[in-house]
């Protein structure tokens, strides 16, 4: 395929590394990551060959939900360090050839913002209407409690204006209205700074919830996403709205503005994500073969978000309680290891028992799956969880760099896992050196992904195997073709395949060394260990597989 266009729709085959800066590198000594440390390991993650790094909050905060409660949205928080900072490490990262995006948290603020403040000050307040305040809120629904270990309402009655505000989050996390024109106009502004500084486009925070506070009979509460969107494109072509959008695949295609897709750019997808855990709890392919042909084809430009696990909990939300319980009990059976009667506050290579054959299998498929992967920090390298740390923190902990951890000199900001995840036995260093580490196999995979533009911009076509435990699928843009089977069980199968169509008659191995040839008939056998992944080029033998993806120029 022309590979042209994977320059100015970048984020369609992109890679994107989401960190937080307060627990990636400490660069100045005092426990608590910041810019200048960040700055210190661009090297290491243009190395490992993401395109796309995206920062969760670094802003002014009290950090009562680790930065996602913000007191400023044009400024740095002090302990990461200053907008000077920022900027230096901005330039690191486009020189690179790095793009940034950061975390849009606009649903709400923090209750100590100064906007909130004066909006509750009084009921004539000029910024009163600024939030959402009622003298009479609905009775609570109790699935509209998102933290239900903390809070019962989405409503918090402030006795000094003596009404209600609505709060989706925890209630010192005030919801903004955004129906309210000035409020639309300062969010641009927001968006409009930090672009001028350089980033390429935001993931928005909690979508549905931001949307919901626009009171339909006033306006089109998507109209507000297209607004947001054509005004970003104005700025900078090219830069992208990531939306988190966890919501049936039914109510989705609304959120890229249906068939126009003028409104978010790519969105998590949370029901293929779940469904992939089911998966692998059953070592059954099918709950994952279904979403993957159920789900919504994105808008010409728009792109499908893959994820294993993320900052939050492993969210099962979307699944039935049988099916819930089923990955409770595979994965994480105590219960200080789940979190709000929905999740899993675990890390991916701890759930999987550490077994390195599954636990590359696993991010094999994240890669290959038709989208655009997005990991998170550490999962390079296999970090696990600290349970000690409380509820979502857990799986926020600390970067591991070398074995005495190489975070910090100083006491960190969170606890360092003990026990087979500590650094000593989980590391960069180490891994660096070690071919058949797991960030050996990461900047394998990423490497073989970004030569094969096929599996994000291709259309693709999930393949009868015949047996359960295989994933089989392909990919085809413009005449080209990828082969991708994943083993989820740990015992050795043979699959037949049946591939129509191809361009050639030979499938070669991407991942190590081998060629299978398919018959007339379209049949091929291909033979998988336990856990095992095989992606494959289809072309003609006197074609190299290198170059068969840009035969189509
Ligand atoms: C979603 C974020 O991912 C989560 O970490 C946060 O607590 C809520 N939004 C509230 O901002």
């Amino acid at each position: 395929m022309r590979l042209t266009y994977t320059s100015d729709v970048w984020y369609k085959n992109a890679v994107v590394y989401c960190l937080d800066v307060e627990t990636f590198k400490d660069g100045n000594g005092d426990g608590v990551g910041d810019f200048r440390g960040l700055t210190q390991q661009i090297d290491y993650l243009a190395g490992l060959g993401v395109t796309c790094l995206w920062l969760m909050p670094f802003f002014p905060t009290p950090n009562r939900d680790d930065g996602y409660d913000i007191t400023d949205f044009y400024n740095i928080d002090p302990r990461l360090g200053t907008l000077g900072d920022f900027v230096e490490f901005m330039r690191t990262a486009n020189d690179r050839g790095l793009r940034v995006i950061a975390d849009l948290v606009v649903n709400h603020t923090s209750d100590q913002h100064p906007w909130f403040v004066e909006s509750r000050s009084s009921r004539d307040s000029p910024m009163r209407d600024w939030y959402v305040w009622s003298d009479t809120p609905e009775p609570d629904d109790p699935s509209q409690i998102v933290f239900p270990d903390k809070e019962n309402s989405i409503w918090q009655y402030d006795e000094k204006s003596e009404q209600y505000y609505l709060h989706s989050f925890y209630r010192h996390q005030p919801d903004l209205n955004v129906g309210n024109p000035e409020v639309r106009d300062e969010i641009a502004r927001i968006l409009g700074f930090w672009m001028e500084l350089g980033l390429s486009g935001f993931r928005v925070d909690a979508v549905p919830f931001l949307i919901e506070n626009v009171n339909p009979q006033l306006a089109n509460p998507h109209e507000f996403l297209a607004d947001l969107r054509a005004f970003m494109t104005r700025r900078k072509g090219g830069s992208i709205l990531l939306g988190e959008v966890n919501v049936p695949y039914k109510d989705l295609p609304a959120y890229f503005g249906e068939g126009l897709g003028d409104q978010l750019t790519m969105c998590f997808d949370f029901i293929g994500m779940q469904n992939a855990w089911l998966s692998m709890a059953r070592s059954d392919a099918t709950p994952l073969a279904r979403a993957l042909r159920e789900r919504p084809k994105p808008p010409k430009d728009c792109q499908w978000a893959m994820f294993l696990r993320n900052h939050d909990e492993l969210t099962l939300d979307k699944l039935t309680e049988e099916e819930r319980q089923e990955i409770f009990e595979a994965f994480g059976p105590r219960k200080d290891m789940q979190i709000y009667g929905r999740g899993l506050r675990r890390r991916l290579p701890t759930m999987l028992g550490g077994d390195l054959r599954r636990i590359k299998m696993a991010y094999s498929l994240l890669f290959s799956l038709p989208g655009t992967p997005v990991i998170f920090y550490g999962e390079e390298i296999g970090m696990g969880e600290n349970l000690d740390e409380e509820g979502r923190m857990a799986v926020r902990i600390p970067m591991q760099w070398s074995a005495d951890g190489g975070f910090t000199q100083a006491e960190p900001v969170r606890e360092i896992p003990e026990g087979s995840f500590a650094p000593d036995r989980v590391n960069v260093a180490d891994q660096k050196r070690d071919v058949n580490s797991l960030l050996r196999w990461f900047q394998l995979l990423i490497e073989r992904y970004r030569e094969c533009p096929e599996l994000a911009w291709g259309s693709h076509t999930v393949l009868e195997t015949g047996r359960p435990s295989v994933l089989a699928h392909r990919c085809d843009a413009d005449g080209a073709t990828v082969v991708v089977t994943h083993n989820l069980c740990d015992t050795a199968v043979d699959v037949e395949l049946t591939l129509e169509g191809l361009e050639g008659n030979l499938l070669t191995d991407l991942l190590m060394d081998g060629t299978l040839e398919v018959s007339a008939d379209g049949s091929v056998r291909v033979p998988l260990d336990p856990h095992g992944c095989r992606w494959f080029r289809a072309s003609r033998p006197e074609i190299p597989p290198e170059d068969a993806s840009v035969k189509a120029l």
